[in-house]
C-alpha cells in the first residue's frame, strides 16, 4: 500500500525574523522596511508627531507626517500593537544618522480601555504597592524591563559557568512530602488525601542527585510561609542551587561561587551594556572576597561598631549591614564570606567542624549588607546523618526517602543556595525585594 502523506502538513524549521536594532536599520537608509512594536509615547507637534515605538529592548522615534503618512495618527494610540512600513531617511542631524518616517500601518491590538497611567512618562510617581498591582503595565517601563532583562541575563551567566564546569542542571520537584530546611515555614496543601509541602528548597533532591551526576545545579523557585513582611523575604523565591561531589573542604564552595559569580558579572557586562548604563550599576570587580570566621566577625561588630552580642547565634540584618561595611572600608570589597556557622542554627544535613561540634563546615556570603548566599559540605555517610537527627530529637523514618541516597552511598559534598532576588537587588541597589521580583508572593501580595 502506498503510504498516504497526503494529510500531512510539513512543518519545516524556521526562526521569527531578528528584532531591529539601530545598527541594523542604519545599514537600510533609503529602504522602506517593516517594524513591529508597542506604541510607547506620541509627542505632538505643530504640523507633525513624534511617535516612539518600543520593539525589544529598544526605543524607536518614528516620524509622523501627514503627508508621507496613509492613515491618520489616532491609530497610533499609546499600547497599540502595530505593524508599520517605514522609511529610513538619512538625517546627518539626528544622533543615529537617520529618520524613520512612518508611512502604513496596521493596528495589530490595543488597550481597551484608557491606561491607568502614562508608562513612558519621566517618572511615575506611584506607590511601590500600586506598581505591583499593576506590573502587567508598569513592568513594560525601560527602567523596569531593564531590571528583569538584567535578571535574565544573571541566570544565563550563571547557567553557562556552571554548564562549562560539568555541572548538570535538574528540575526537582516542588510538591514534597517533608520540609527540607527544618523550622515552621512551610505551606503545606492536601494532595490526594494527605498533606503535601510545598518545596522549601531542592536540597534533598540535589544532594541525591550528586550520587548520580557528581555536580548538579538547579535554578527554581522554592516557598517559604515567612510570617514576617519585611523588605528582605519573599514567600515565594527563585533559589540558584548548587551541589558538588567529592568536595575536600568548604573552601572550595567558597572559591566556586567566587569565579561563578566573577563569570556571571562579565557575561552580565558583555550581554546588558544598555540596561547597565540606564540603571547606573554599579557592577563589583571581583578578583577576591575577604572571609572571616562566624567568631571573628562577632569580634569585629564588637570592636568596630560597639555591637556585643556573644550569646546570639546568628547575625541580624543589622550586623550583616555594619560588617559588609567595615569589609569594604578594610579591603575595598562589597562581599565578605562568613564561615562556621554554629550548628544551633544550621540544619540537620550541615557537617559538623571536627572536634568542634559547636560549629559547622558553612559559610554564608554578604552582599552590601545582605545576606544572599547560604552553602557548606553536608553529611554524606548515612550512618552518622541518622545519629545527628536521633541528637536533633527527629525521627530518621521521616526522611526514609532522603536518606536512600546516603544509605546507597554518597560522595563527599557540599553546595550552595543563592537568592537571584536578593542577589539582582543589591547589585541594582533596590531597597525592596519585591522590586526584583515580577510578581512578588508576600504575606498580603497573590496577585497579579
Ligand atoms: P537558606 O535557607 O539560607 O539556605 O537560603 C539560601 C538563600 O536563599 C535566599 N533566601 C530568601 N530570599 C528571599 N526570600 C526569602 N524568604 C528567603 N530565604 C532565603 C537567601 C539565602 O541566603 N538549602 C540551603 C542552601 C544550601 O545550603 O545549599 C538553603 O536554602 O539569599
Amino acid at each position: 500500500m502506498q503510504p498516504n502523506t497526503q494529510s500531512f502538513i510539513p512543518v519545516r524549521p524556521a526562526t521569527p525574523a531578528a528584532l531591529p536594532q539601530a545598527e541594523q536599520l542604519r545599514q537600510q537608509i533609503g529602504q522602506e522596511i517593516s517594524l513591529e512594536g508597542m506604541v510607547y509615547r506620541v509627542r505632538q507637534m505643530r504640523g507633525f508627531a513624534f511617535v516612539l515605538l518600543r520593539a525589544g529592548n529598544q526605543v524607536f522615534q518614528c516620524i509622523y507626517q501627514p503627508e508621507e503618512a496613509a492613515f491618520p495618527l489616532s491609530l497610533l494610540e499609546e499600547e497599540a500593537s502595530v505593524r508599520c512600513r517605514v522609511l529610513v531617511r538619512q538625517d546627518p542631524r539626528s544622533r543615529a544618522g537617520f529618520e524613520l518616517v512612518l508611512r502604513q500601518c496596521q493596528r495589530l491590538g490595543g488597550p481597551a480601555e484608557p491606561l491607568p497611567v502614562n508608562i513612558s512618562g519621566k517618572e511615575l510617581n506611584l506607590s511601590p504597592e500600586t506598581m505591583l498591582d499593576l506590573r502587567p503595565l508598569t513592568a513594560r517601563r525601560l527602567e523596569q524591563q531593564a531590571i528583569f532583562r538584567i535578571q535574565a541575563a544573571l541566570c544565563q551567566g550563571i547557567r553557562q559557568f556552571l554548564q562549562q564546569q560539568g555541572f548538570v542542571e535538574i528540575h526537582s520537584p516542588k510538591l514534597t512530602a517533608a520540609g527540607a530546611e527544618g523550622g515552621a515555614n512551610l505551606f503545606s496543601l492536601e494532595y490526594f488525601g494527605q498533606t503535601a509541602y510545598l518545596a522549601q528548597s531542592p536540597q534533598f533532591y540535589k544532594q541525591a542527585m550528586v550520587g548520580v551526576f557528581q555536580r548538579v545545579y538547579e535554578i527554581g523557585p522554592v516557598f517559604r510561609a515567612e510570617r514576617h513582611n519585611t523588605s528582605r523575604h519573599l514567600n515565594e523565591y527563585t533559589s540558584v542551587d548548587l551541589e558538588l561531589g567529592f568536595l575536600r573542604h568548604y573552601s572550595q564552595l567558597m572559591e566556586l561561587e567566587t569565579a561563578l559569580l566573577q563569570s556571571t558579572f562579565s557575561t552580565l557586562r558583555q550581554t546588558c551594556p544598555e540596561e547597565l548604563s540606564l540603571l547606573q550599576v554599579r557592577l563589583p570587580e571581583i578578583s577576591q572576597i575577604p572571609a572571616l570566621s562566624f567568631a571573628q566577625a562577632k569580634a569585629l561588630l564588637a570592636r568596630e561598631a560597639g555591637i556585643s552580642r556573644p550569646e546570639s547565634l546568628d547575625l541580624e540584618p543589622q550586623e550583616e549591614k555594619l560588617l559588609c561595611q567595615i569589609a569594604a572600608q578594610q579591603t575595598g570589597c562589597e562581599f565578605v564570606f562568613v564561615t562556621g556557622y554554629p550548628s544551633a542554627k544550621r540544619p540537620f544535613y550541615a557537617m559538623e567542624t571536627p572536634g568542634q561540634s559547636e560549629f559547622t563546615e558553612s559559610f554564608d556570603l554578604l552582599f552590601r549588607g545582605l545576606e544572599i548566599t547560604t552553602g557548606g559540605q553536608r553529611i554524606h555517610e548515612y550512618q552518622a546523618q541518622v545519629e545527628k537527627m536521633e541528637r536533633l530529637g527527629l525521627d530518621p523514618a521521616q526522611f526514609g526517602s532522603y536518606l536512600a541516597a546516603h544509605r546507597y552511598g554518597l560522595p563527599p559534598h557540599g553546595g550552595l543556595g543563592l537568592g537571584l532576588e536578593r542577589l539582582t537587588a543589591r547589585l541594582l541597589e533596590l531597597p525592596n525585594l519585591r522590586q526584583a521580583s515580577l510578581f512578588p508572593r508576600d504575606v498580603h501580595r497573590l496577585q497579579p
